[in-house]
């Protein structure tokens, strides 16, 4: 949940923003409950709300527009959002806007203290994506490729369960790979020379529990330490070699990295590297902004308001789309970067 405030001389301000994580109940369950994800939506939602008014200093009275995500994911939570948004928009006659939960992280960087300037690639890496996008402004999307299997943060979550490592993976497996040796174990580097911008990340689960029963019944936390490394190294390989051929590609010198997977400290240590190597930048979320959070959600609204692409609806009615293609969500065209707004 998040306050965003429009300005003309740059990218929108956040004014407050909070955080309700559900990871410890996920934990419990060793993964999402969709029922029991939104039943506990419902729980939150107006607290926060007014934690987040509280902590800006600001009132009901100050809200111009109420976005929510629209999709794509779990439709139970999203009606949850959606339903308490439009519900509030309807109240104090305001519009509502449903935003793709993409795009928020696709525009996260914008709330970095550097914010990129369009066009540029974006690599997009979730629980549930991998995609390398260009980027051309807001609501201007291309796909260039995507994983044809499993997402990196799915990787990432599947190979923290073989080791029995907690729930979310990917922060657990990042802990354990920095005591270990990334050269210990020789991993598959899925598509790494396929020619195109896509990835796979299935066979590398496959990899690790092969190596795993290999090394028996109680491998010793060195040699788990080892894999999580071998098995981070492998996932970020692809995706940094992906992204320096997409730019290559596209004749672009900007990357933005988005998406939880996009809070890796080895992957962003990568990009940097590589990129650098050919002369180009990489813009990132703030770090806490990389997993899921309303702040994008937030900006994502706004500066399609800012760029008049804000498709907003005062019926009161509204919808979800569960699957709902970043591609598909329109309104774009070449745009100047947000300093040049008036
Ligand atoms: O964007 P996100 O918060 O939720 C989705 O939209 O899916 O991404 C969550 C994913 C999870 O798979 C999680 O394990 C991964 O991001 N993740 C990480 C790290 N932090 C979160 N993966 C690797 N290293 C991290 N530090
Ligand atoms: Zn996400």
């Amino acid at each position: 949940m998040a306050l965003v405030e429009t300005r003309s001389d740059g990218p929108p301000r956040l004014l407050a923003e909070a955080l309700y994580s559900q990871a410890a109940m996920h934990a419990e369950y060793g993964g999402v409950v969709p029922e029991l994800a939104s039943r506990d939506h419902i729980r939150r939602v107006v607290p926060l709300a007014r934690q987040v008014l509280a902590q800006a200093g600001a009132t009901l009275a100050s809200v111009d527009l109420v976005a929510y995500t629209r999709g794509p994911g779990l439709a139970g939570a999203l009606l949850v959002g959606a339903g308490v948004a439009v519900a509030l928009a309807s109240a104090l006659d305001l519009p509502a806007l449903g935003v793709h939960h993409l795009e928020g992280h696709l525009l996260s960087p914008f709330l970095a203290e550097d914010p990129p300037q369009f066009p540029f690639v974006a690599l997009l890496v979730s629980g549930g994506h991998s995609q390398l996008m260009d980027v051309r402004g807001v609501g201007d999307y291309t796909l260039l490729g995507e994983t044809i299997d499993d997402a990196a943060g799915e990787a990432f979550d599947k190979t923290a369960k073989l080791l029995g490592l907690g729930y979310p993976g990917g922060p657990a497996l990042a802990r354990l790979a920095a005591l270990g040796n990334a050269q210990a174990f020789a991993l598959p580097r899925p598509l790494l020379h396929s020619g195109n911008l896509d990835f796979s990340f299935a066979g590398l689960k496959t990899a690790v529990a092969t190596q795993l029963r290999k090394l028996g019944d109680d491998p010793s936390e060195r040699l788990r330490a080892d894999l999580a490394a071998s098995t981070q190294a492998a996932i970020v390989d692809v995706l940094a070699a992906k992204s320096m051929r997409a730019l290559e590609t596209r004749g672009m010198r900007r990357l933005v990295v988005a998406g939880g997977v996009g809070a890796n400290l080895r992957l962003r240590e990568k990009l940097d590297a590589a990129a650098a190597r050919i002369g180009a930048k990489v813009h990132y979320p703030p770090l806490a902004l990389c997993t899921d959070n309303g702040a994008m959600i937030a900006l994502a609204a706004a500066l399609r308001l800012q760029y008049g692409l804000a498709d907003v609806d005062r019926s009161g009615a509204f919808d979800v789309r569960p699957r709902w293609p970043l591609a598909d969500v329109g309104g774009g065209g070449a745009v100047p970067p947000p300093t040049a707004i008036s």
